[in-house]
């Protein structure tokens, strides 16, 4: 919450909010690139100046400011209170110092602790600065010290959090300071980690060793790893669970909050066109509920280090207090059950059965909350036998659906969806819940078949694993995804290419066969390098019919959708062989470089 700046009296609303889901940690964010929020007695500057941007950035990095000057910060006697509200509910706040990164605000106000000093401002954009504290600055050192040593006078916590994430290398690399240091020190750059992941290391091992001293425990997100973990450190897990997994197996205690089940700051549908702005994401209340915290892959022993779980919220686009609520309820209803329920306990159709009574004290206490739960969720299943496509349709309270093929709007006197609505032609679906109350979101789909719609479709290289989804029939499912790659519509490939076999199911004359990539290059995500295409009568014997490769993609290359048509010679054909290479090795430009890169399609079609 350093985004964007709270009262006291939200920051309250949001422990009391806390209380009712059975949560006993309040992680609190308190500085960040954009904001530094908390009075530091022996730096007045940090709030003085660091508190305030001189405007905000409009929608994500557009380029485009608002003109509006923005700050607030707490006062060490506000914490207080807000500790003492918090202990009442029986709610320890843990305070997070995020260093070495995402200190911009902070060098705004003390420039000398950055490698370059400055000038630096308090950054008006969102995302991860390059500007972070001097490593091999002992001003730098005291000044983590001075800070810390404040936060431990307030705070009570046994744990205190030092943050540790997104700490890019760029200005230590040119720094003669950060290098000196990592000389005195002698460290080296070997297989393992960087001179600078060392570096890194060094900061946050002295942090730690502050806090020890103090009888306090460091808890830092996993980049904490990179470079090597301090002794006594607790790990929070937030890219995925690897890093989870990693620090228990290390025997270290874990926090797991991985984005991709319990980062609140995500969407919480697919129609993101009809929601407020968020960064991006898809977590519905389903995907949150089913997230199991100890991971399979670690033994009993090792599943002893994971403590608990957290969900975060990153305030980019969560300029009000009523969007923080939108995007944690009933988010936080299902992460409790995440938290406090045994695996073989949970159960979601129960748990949506009890949720309208939790979310009928949402209404009584005036908190906002999303409603996608009441809405009608689909799923669309590609009917490989009948060539059909299935919908099976259903509500939380079976509230009658009623649905159109037609694009017009469902009303009271639209046909009401049974087990099952199957679809065999191109149309615009729309259904929606009618309740003596209201009419829930509309659910809209545009279905278009093609040859290979609904046909069988074959993988013969893996999907990855994460980016899985329903697997391949994704591809040829007549349901065409938008640019969000997490919502289902997209697989990917990861070290494997494309490789599927779709069977017409009887000789057809085909003459054209198109698919679409989502690229998103910061994502490490990348356009294919190259298509094949084979046909065949018998699923056995194939002809090449068409082979191109395509140039690596260049840094000013746009990210988005590519939509890829090719056009072939008229052939009459049962099975088609298509092969879409991915990228193996990223290219020099990019951070990335070397590493295999994300190939993500959907939708072959062949006409
Ligand atoms: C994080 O989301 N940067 C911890
Ligand atoms: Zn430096």
């Amino acid at each position: 919450m350093s985004r964007h700046f709270f009262t006291i009296d939200e920051v309250k609303t949001f422990i009391d909010m806390m209380a009712l889901h059975n949560m006993n940690r309040m992680h609190w964010h308190l500085t960040d690139d954009q904001g530094w929020r908390l009075e530091i007695k022996k730096y007045p500057g940090l709030t003085e100046i660091g508190s305030k941007r001189k405007e905000t950035v409009i929608g994500h990095n557009s380029g485009k400011y608002d003109g509006i000057p923005y700050g607030g910060f707490y006062t060490q006697d506000e914490v207080r209170d807000i500790i003492d509200y918090a202990a009442q509910r029986y709610i320890t706040i843990i305070p997070e110092i995020d260093l070495p990164g995402h200190m911009q605000a902070a060098l705004a106000a003390y420039p000398h602790l950055g490698c370059t000093g400055g000038p630096y401002e308090v950054w008006t954009i969102w995302g991860v600065s390059d500007d972070v504290l001097c490593a091999g600055n002992d001003d730098v050192l005291t000044f983590i010290d001075d800070v810390l040593a404040e936060v431990i006078e307030l705070f009570p916590s046994e744990y205190i959090h030092i943050g540790g994430d997104e700490c890019p290398k760029t200005r230590w690399k040119e720094c003669k300071k950060c290098q000196a240091r990592a000389k005195a020190l002698g460290i080296k750059g070997d297989k393992k980690h960087t001179t600078e992941e060392y570096l890194q290391s060094f900061i946050i091992n002295h942090a730690e060793k502050f806090l020890n001293q103090h009888g306090r425990q460091m808890i830092g997100w996993d980049e904490t790893l990179e470079g090597g973990l301090a002794p006594n450190a607790t790990v929070m897990s937030w890219r995925g669970e690897g890093g989870g997994i990693e620090a228990a197996r290390q025997h270290h205690d874990v926090i797991m909050t991985p984005n991709t089940y319990l980062y609140f700051d995500y969407y919480q549908t697919k129609d993101t066109e009809n929601e407020p702005d968020a960064i991006g994401g898809y977590l519905p209340v389903e995907r949150v509920y089913s997230y199991e915290p100890m991971p399979s892959a670690l033994t009993p022993e090792e599943q002893k280090y994971i403590k608990g779980v957290q969900a975060n919220h990153w305030t980019e686009y969560m300029p009000t207090f009523a969007q923080v609520q939108y995007m944690s309820l009933p988010r936080w209803a299902a992460l409790a059950e995440v938290q406090w329920s045994q695996p073989e306990k949970k159960n979601y159709e129960c748990f949506l059965k009890r949720l309208p009574q939790l979310i009928n004290l949402y209404d009584a206490l005036g908190y906002n909350y999303a409603t996608h739960v009441f809405d009608v969720s689909a799923e669309f299943e590609a009917n490989a036998e009948t060539s059909m496509l299935d919908i099976r349709m259903k509500t939380i309270d079976n509230a009658p659906i009623h649905y159109t093929l037609d694009g017009s709007q469902p009303t009271q006197a639209s046909p009401v969806a049974g087990d099952v609505v199957s679809i065999n032609q191109n149309c615009t679906f729309k259904a929606v819940a009618i309740r003596p109350n209201g009419e829930s979101r509309v659910l809209s789909e545009e279905v278009a078949f093609s040859r290979s719609t609904c046909k069988p479709t074959t993988a013969n290289q893996p999907v990855n694993r994460q980016y899985q989804f329903k697997g391949i029939t994704t591809l040829t499912d007549g349901l065409k995804g938008n640019r969000n790659y997490k919502t289902g519509r997209w697989i990917a490939f990861y070290r494997n290419d494309m490789d599927v076999t779709i069977d017409l199911k009887e000789p057809t004359e085909i003459s054209s066969l198109a698919f679409t990539t989502n690229v998103e290059k910061g994502d490490w995500t990348f356009d294919v390098r190259g298509v094949t295409v084979e046909v065949s009568d018998d699923g056995k014997n194939f002809t090449k019919v068409f082979e191109e490769s395509y140039p690596a993609m260049k840094e000013t290359d746009r990210n988005g959708l590519y939509d890829h048509k090719i056009t072939l010679k008229p052939v009459t054909t049962r099975y088609v062989h298509v092969v879409g290479l991915s990228e193996r090795s990223i290219p020099e430009w990019h951070g990335g470089k070397g590493n295999a890169g994300f190939l993500f399609v959907d939708e072959i079609t062949i006409e």
